[in-house]
């Protein structure tokens, strides 16, 4: 048994106490890798950002776990490194789907993690979330539940479409379940394809499509249901076109990619919904730099020379999110 305390890691009370009541939102970025572990932390670091690693199922398989681990112990250890002072991270399970899952990353010294059983019947999913609160809760280790469907493929669920969650709901799930925050479905969704052609608009001008707006009345009545109480946004990605068409022009192919646009997240980070959820964004950024590299100097070989562009790119990304889009920048002094 590891403790996140021991670790110098934080589990995401306080954080979202704070971000709901300064109506911004703490960035949840998900990583895999080294280059985008680095980007996330000199981000955060250089705009004193909390920040939440997320790690998936997918990225613990992909990655080893222990390493995962000591990943995040060192991010502490860099961060401090990078001349922050008190660095404010969470390390996250993301989208955890069984018991053991979670209990064996509260057992490893993870501060946070979701137990996501979005698809099970209802009673069910109140069931499995509150065993999870039960164990995770012992060692002050935060808890995220899901209530609703979001459209897309979450881990090995997917869903044609999305199921709004439900306001006459969340009273009761919340208070059953003893869950620390709530994933909501309003119409976010994970990936690149956040919404069919057959969905968007197109701009006349640009011929790009244009997206739906989110149910903000959803989110409005959730609110109203459980004032102040802290609220998720998953697929949460923007898609920036810019990286779309380096990609495209790269010789990648992402036709009608589209994504949440930034001043719907940005009325969202003003509200109770104090945790942003951010994946593909990253991806697309290291993707796009990476063809860049290999299209301009098919001769290069060395992985750093490719891998660090990449991690610029996402530095970038990850800084511009934090200071103009969820407004966390300057909260972790
Ligand atoms: O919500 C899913 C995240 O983007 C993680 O994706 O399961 O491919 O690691 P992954
Ligand atoms: P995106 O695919 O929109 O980045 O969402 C990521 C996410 O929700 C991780 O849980
Ligand atoms: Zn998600």
């Amino acid at each position: 048994m590891v403790s996140y305390k021991e670790l110098g890691l934080v589990n995401t009370r306080e954080m979202f106490a704070k971000a709901i009541k300064g109506g911004y939102a703490i960035p949840a970025f998900n990583f895999n890798n080294m280059e985008q572990l680095q980007a996330i932390i000199k981000a955060s670091a250089e705009t004193k950002s909390p920040v939440i690693l997320q790690v998936s199922k997918g990225a613990r398989n992909y990655a080893n776990q222990t390493l995962l681990r000591y990943m995040a112990q060192g991010a502490v250890e860099y961060a401090k490194e990078l001349g922050w002072e008190h660095p404010q991270i969470c390390l996250h399970l993301d989208h955890g789907d069984s018991f053991e899952l979670c209990k064996s990353c509260v057992d490893f010294g993870f501060s946070s993690v979701m137990i996501d059983a979005s698809s099970l019947p209802y009673e069910e999913n109140i069931a499995l979330t509150k065993k999870v609160v039960d164990y995770a809760h012992q060692y002050d280790v935060t808890v995220e539940a899901e209530l609703g469907v979001l459209a897309g493929v979450e881990d090995e669920v997917s869903s044609a479409v999305s199921h709004y969650t439900k306001p006459e709901e969340v009273v009761d799930f919340a208070t059953r379940t003893g869950c620390d925050s709530l994933a909501i479905s309003i119409g976010t969704s994970h990936g690149a394809y956040k919404f069919t052609p057959e969905q968007c608009t197109r701009d006349p001008k640009t011929g790009k499509l244009v997206p739906p707006p989110l149910a903000f009345d959803v989110l409005d009545a959730i609110m109203e249901q459980l004032p102040g109480f802290p609220i998720v946004l998953h697929g949460s990605s923007s898609v920036p076109q810019e990286y779309v068409d380096m990609i495209n022009q790269y010789g990648g192919k992402l036709p009608d990619a589209v994504g949440i646009p930034e001043e719907q997240l940005r009325k969202a980070a003003k509200s109770a919904v104090c945790k942003i959820n951010i994946d593909s964004d990253s991806r697309l950024a290291f993707t796009a730099a990476v063809r860049k590299v290999f299209a301009e100097k098919p001769g290069e070989f060395d992985p750093r020379k490719y891998c660090g562009p990449a991690r610029d790119l996402m530095e970038e990304l990850y800084k511009h999110k934090i200071i103009n889009v969820l407004g966390s920048d300057g909260k972790a002094e």
